[in-house]
């Protein structure tokens, strides 16, 4: 593997030694060095500061660059003045699935709700009964070309769900697929188990017959095979109870499963107060929360994780962005990508809408894609931020005026050159 040495950078952005999750005001501020370099050896970040202190080694690899005869041991990549960012870190997708549901996007078009749809068999149910028919393999090419996508608009780390499985079986193939996607895709993967994602058909009248299955069958296997990094339940009504909810979670931790917890989407569901009650890592969606919920939060260590492109798509109310950092409430921002709700992976698209609709500030949201995300993702010692001994995953950007102009011009292309993992691809 090549080193990599980028100079010129106008703004390199996310950079220090100490990237800690921001809460509150420092979610507001964003370190960034101007006329900077970064230096990568390996798949690690080596060095980085300004270029008019950039060390003699370095100094004389950027001189004899320029000659064709040298001998080229580091590639010399010349920002011209452009911007330098840490890959993004999406923490929360659903990525693998089979097929895609644009009839019920027209449903809902014609007046549907997500909830209806769902009630008539369709949206979760509908995927899986498409991904019981997929072969592993076929599950794993297109995971694989969505993921090439989603490193074409600069994610570097995603976690991603089971959950369109619904039964032993199919949960394991989609957890196995997660699994060569860990091995083989260029981004970090971390994996979570969400067999709670909806009540299959055949337990229709015996919800609690499902939640058993999940307890008793599937955790013990998925832990056995070490098939998981988190455990996530649906929480919301039509989907799964708090009660439900509680015994996942704790029969999830007895076998290491840091819990996540799809919350308060369509109401009140209670499932960020269960989510805190098992100190999960975060809690996620969060539509719908009122003071108590916000109070509950603030008590802990729990990541508020939004996901605006489903609001977006579902065509609901935003979560209360603004009200979480001004309380203190760490927050991260992730794309959701799947073929329900949000079936786009671009973070672009998530900051602008952060921006927009949520109002977020561009450092508020950039740290919340970045930093903030990994941490959601436990990823925090190699991810989200431009720290000497993270991964070399980063992007350069093209001639763009400030980053402002990410979310502000959110179509248009930003990205130049990738690197992933110390690798330009
Ligand atoms: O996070 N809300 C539950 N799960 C996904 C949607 C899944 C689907 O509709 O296929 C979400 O929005």
């Amino acid at each position: 593997m090549e080193n990599i040495l980028i100079k010129n950078i106008g703004k390199l952005v996310q950079a220090g030694e100490n990237p800690v999750l921001k809460r509150g005001k420092a979610m507001g501020t964003l370190e960034c060095m101007e006329d900077a370099y970064v230096y990568t050896e390996g798949d690690r970040i080596a060095d980085y500061g300004l270029m008019r202190e950039l060390p003699p080694a370095l100094a004389e690899i950027e001189k004899r660059s320029a000659d064709p005869h040298y001998e080229k041991s580091v590639r010399v990549l010349d920002a011209s003045g452009r911007m330098v960012f840490p890959s993004f870190c999406d923490s929360h997708t659903h990525l693998v699935y089979a097929g895609s549901r644009e009839r019920e996007f027209t449903d809902k078009i014609r007046g549907l709700s997500y909830q209806e749809i769902a009630r008539r068999g369709g949206g979760i149910l509908n995927s899986a009964r498409l991904l019981h028919r997929t072969s592993e393999d076929d599950l794993y090419k297109s995971a694989l070309q969505r993921i090439d996508e989603i490193v074409c608009s600069g994610t570097g780390a995603v976690e991603i769900k089971s959950g369109y499985g619904l039964s032993t079986e199919d949960e394991l193939k989609m957890l196995r697929v997660i699994r060569r996607l860990k091995e083989n895709a260029p981004v970090a993967v971390k994996a979570t188990f969400l067999g709670a994602h909806a009540v299959p058909d055949r337990y229709k009248d015996n919800r609690r017959g499902y939640v058993d299955e999940i307890i008793n069958t599937m955790i013990p296997l998925v832990a056995a095979e070490d098939l998981a990094d988190y455990i996530d339940v649906f929480c919301e009504d039509g989907f799964f109870t708090v009660e439900d909810t509680d015994r996942i979670l704790n029969a999830g931790l007895k076998y290491g499963l840091r819990a996540k917890v799809h919350a308060n989407q369509m109401g009140l569901s209670g499932g960020v107060q269960v989510g805190v009650k098992y100190n999960a890592i975060s809690v996620d969606h969060l539509e719908n929360v009122g003071d108590k919920e916000l109070e509950t939060l603030c008590g802990s260590d729990t990541i508020a994780t939004l996901l605006p492109g489903a609001t977006f798509f579902l065509n609901m109310e935003y979560a209360p962005a603004r009200r979480m950092i001004d309380r203190g409430i760490p927050v991260a921002i992730a794309s959701n990508y799947n073929p329900g709700s949000c079936p786009s992976g671009s973070m672009q698209f998530e900051m602008a809408l952060a921006c927009i609709k949520m109002k977020l500030t561009p450092e508020e949201t950039i740290n919340a894609c970045t930093i903030n995300g990994a941490w959601a993702m436990g990823l925090q010692e190699d991810y989200g931020s431009v720290t000497k001994g993270k991964k070399a995953s980063l992007f350069i950007t093209k001639p763009i005026p400030s980053y402002d102009f990410i979310p502000y011009a959110f179509t248009t292309p930003f990205i130049d050159i990738i690197v992933l993992n110390g690798k330009v691809i």
